[in-house]
C-alpha cells in the first residue's frame, strides 16, 4: 500500500508517530508528576512489544514517516534494545529518535549507534544540581550531564529540552544559551503544559515563549533567526558565531496546530491525535478482541475524521482529563 496517507479533516497530513512504550519513569518532575508517582498501568495494561511492533507496522503502512519513542522513560522498560531492533529494521533508522531523561542513554549508545539511531532528545531542566534536584526530585544531574557530551562525542545529534518556569530554572536560561556556543547542541525552551499528574494547574505559566524571547533578547543582542522546516513546533535561532542553536516551543500558547502533523500512542494502547484532547481509540484493545489488520487502519483512519482543529478545541473535549501526566499520556 506504497502511497497511503493519513490526512486529518482540515488536510493536515500525519506522518509522525510518537510511541511511548512505558508510562514508568525514574524522575519525579514536578511538571509531570507528584513525588509519589501517578497510578501506573499495570503490565498486562501496556501493549506487548509484539503488539507495539506491529501497530508501528500498521503506521508505517500508513504514510507514518519518523517515530519518536518515549516514556515515561523509555529506557526503564525491559526488552526495549532489542524492540528498538526490531523497529529500526522496519522504518528507517535515521528517522526514528527518542526522548530520555539522560540518566541511561549514554549506556546504550552503542546499541543505538549500531542499529542506526542518531538523533536523541535529553530532558534538561537546570545546570545547576541543586536546582536539577528540585526539578526532578533525583541526585542524577552528573550523570545525565556527562552522558549529553558522551553522546554528542559519539555523534550524535542531541536536543535539550528544558521546561521554564518562575522560581524554578530562570536563571538557567543565559547558562543554557551559552552551552550552545561551544557545543552543536540545539537546546530548547518549553512553556510548562498542564500534564503534571495532579489537580492543580498551571495556571501560573508566567513564562510564555514570548518572555523566553524577551529575556533572552534582554540578554544578548546577536540572535539570528532559521529557517525552520514546516512541521517545526519550535522558533529556532543561532547566536552570532555559534556552534549550535536555541530554540522556543509555544506548547502551551500552541501557536503551531495548524502544521501539526503527530499521532500520539499510549503505553496503554491509547490514541490521541492530539496531546490536549483526549483519547480517540484505544487500538490494544482493538488487537486483543480479534481486530485484524484493515479494522485497525480504519479505526485511525476514522480517528482523524473528527480531530480538532487545535490544541484549544482539543482542551474542550478533555475535561477534567487534562491534568494526566505527560508520562501517561506519552510525551
Ligand atoms: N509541561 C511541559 N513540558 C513537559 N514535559 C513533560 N511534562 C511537561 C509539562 N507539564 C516535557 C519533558 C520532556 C518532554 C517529553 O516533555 O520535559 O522534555
Ligand atoms: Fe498537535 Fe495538539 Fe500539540 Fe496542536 S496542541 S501541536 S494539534 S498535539
Amino acid at each position: 500500500m506504497s502511497g497511503t496517507q493519513l490526512i486529518d479533516q482540515y488536510g493536515r497530513k500525519l506522518d509522525y508517530l510518537r510511541l511511548s512504550v512505558t508510562d514508568r519513569c525514574n524522575f519525579r518532575c514536578y511538571y509531570c508528576m507528584p513525588e509519589k508517582g501517578i497510578n501506573f498501568a499495570p503490565r498486562t495494561e501496556l501493549l506487548s512489544f509484539q503488539e507495539m511492533y506491529d501497530l508501528a507496522a500498521i503506521f508505517v503502512q500508513l504514510g507514518i514517516k519518523k517515530i519518536r519513542i518515549t516514556g515515561g522513560e523509555p529506557f526503564v522498560r525491559n526488552g526495549i534494545i532489542p524492540f528498538l531492533y526490531r523497529l529500526s529494521a522496519l522504518s528507517k533508522p535515521e528517522e526514528i529518535t527518542i526522548t530520555s531523561n539522560g540518566t541511561l542513554s549514554a549506556k546504550h549508545q552503542s546499541a543505538l549507534k549500531e542499529m542506526g539511531i542518531r538523533k536523541i532528545n535529553i530532558s534538561l531542566d537546570s545546570l545547576d544540581p541543586v536546582r536539577f534536584f528540585s526539578i526532578t526530585r533525583r541526585d542524577c544531574f552528573q550523570q545525565v550531564y556527562k552522558g549529553i557530551f558522551d553522546l554528542l562525542q559519539n555523534g550524535f545529534e542531541v536536543k535539550l529540552n528544558c521546561v521554564v518556569a518562575e522560581n524554578k530554572n530562570v536563571e538557567d536560561i543565559m547558562p543554557f544559551v551559552k552551552l550552545t556556543k561551544d557545543y552543536p547542541l540545539s537546546v530548547r525552551f518549553l512553556e510548562e503544559m498542564p500534564f503534571n499528574g495532579s489537580a492543580e494547574s498551571n495556571e501560573r505559566m508566567m513564562w510564555d515563549h514570548q518572555r523566553i524571547y524577551d529575556h533572552i533578547r534582554l540578554h544578548e543582542a546577536a540572535i539570528i533567526p532559521l529557517i525552520d522546516p514546516v512541521n517545526s513546533t519550535s522558533v529556532n535561532y543561532r547566536v552570532n558565531g555559534y556552534q549550535g542553536t536555541f530554540g522556543i516551543i509555544p506548547s502551551f500558547s500552541r501557536t503551531f496546530c495548524g502544521t501539526c502533523n503527530r499521532v500520539r500512542l499510549s503505553a496503554t494502547g491509547e490514541l490521541r491525535t492530539c496531546l490536549y484532547g483526549p483519547p480517540v481509540a484505544n487500538l490494544r484493545d482493538l488487537i486483543r478482541n480479534g481486530a485484524d489488520v484493515i479494522d485497525i487502519k480504519e479505526a485511525i483512519q476514522q480517528a482523524l475524521s473528527y480531530r480538532a482543529r487545535d490544541g484549544f478545541e482539543a482542551e474542550k473535549l478533555s475535561g477534567s482529563n487534562i491534568h494526566t501526566s505527560m508520562s501517561s499520556l506519552g510525551g
